[in-house]
């Protein structure tokens, strides 16, 4: 872990709630995709921990959803905005375990970290494919970024407006080595059920103080309570207590 400023390059909309921000600085804290940082906004007490969307050089990118205060404070920042963050946080995803043909499940902003899985997928010489999962046509973001990476995607929508009606695991493909999946909660309880091979969990869990402290984001697991912030966000499909 690593307190860095980081300065803002762009931050646009992609969607009516959904932002892309472009940050430079020292990344040198990161070593894989699935990994966030925790970043200070002026007169919050509280971090707010985002994923790592993706890395290049010393430019990264995020994308936030607009749910309360914090993100519609960050969402009016403008280039040359400086942002105290912790970065190099959690443990991301291992690619090692892949096989050839992974799949990626992402629903709404659980979406950004499976970008840069794919990146990096695609670069170690494996065939990605992608589905991804919004309510609706209008909320759809990142689907031709993630085709132009070269990876297969279908999309979901759960009102029907495009691609496959339902949910993502309406659309899942029959032929997958192994999978990656981050979403809300009751997205990877039915991924967890839906699944054919073993596979990896990203969790995205309300935090207190982002870096083991607290205990404000433990999970049960077949070996005891493992900290999100701390022994996640990934966690591996077998290890998995699902609380009621
Ligand atoms: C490891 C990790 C990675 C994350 N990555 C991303 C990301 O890439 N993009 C993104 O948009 N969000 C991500 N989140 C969620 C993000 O941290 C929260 O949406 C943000 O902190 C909300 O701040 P706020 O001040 O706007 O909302 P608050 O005012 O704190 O809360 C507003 C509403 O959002 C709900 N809320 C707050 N935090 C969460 C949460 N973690 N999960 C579900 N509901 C929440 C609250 O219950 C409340 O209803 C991530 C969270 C974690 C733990
Ligand atoms: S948020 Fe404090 S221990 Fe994870």
């Amino acid at each position: 872990m690593k307190q860095t400023l980081l300065t803002v390059l762009s931050n646009r909309p992609l969607t009516k709630s959904v932002y892309e921000m472009k940050l430079r600085g020292d990344m040198s804290a990161f070593s894989r995709p699935g990994q966030f940082l925790n970043i200070r906004l002026d007169g919050f007490y509280l971090r707010r921990p985002i994923s790592v969307c993706c890395i290049e050089g010393d430019e990264l990118t995020i994308l936030y959803k607009t749910v309360g205060h914090g993100t519609e404070a960050m969402s009016a920042y403008g280039p040359g905005k400086q942002l105290d963050a912790l970065t190099g946080l959690g443990n991301g995803y291992d690619t090692e375990k892949s096989g050839d043909r992974p799949l990626l499940i992402g629903g709404g902003v659980g979406i950004p970290p499976l970008y840069g899985l794919a990146k990096a997928l695609i670069a170690e010489g494996r065939h990605a494919a992608a589905v991804l999962g919004f309510n609706t046509a209008d909320e759809i973001f990142y689907e031709n970024e993630f085709r132009a990476l070269g990876a297969t995607v279908t999309v979901a929508t759960a009102d029907g407006s495009a691609g496959v009606k339902g949910f993502v695991t309406d659309a899942l493909p029959d032929d997958y080595s192994y999978f990656y999946t981050c979403g809300p909660e009751p997205m990877l309880k039915a991924v967890y059920r839906a699944s054919k091979t073993s596979g990896q969990f990203s969790f995205e869990e309300r935090m207190g103080c982002g870096f083991g402290a607290c205990m404000g984001c433990s999970c049960r697991t077949v070996t005891g309570y493992k900290r999100i912030c701390r022994e996640g966000p990934v966690l591996e499909k077998e290890e998995i207590l699902w609380e009621k």
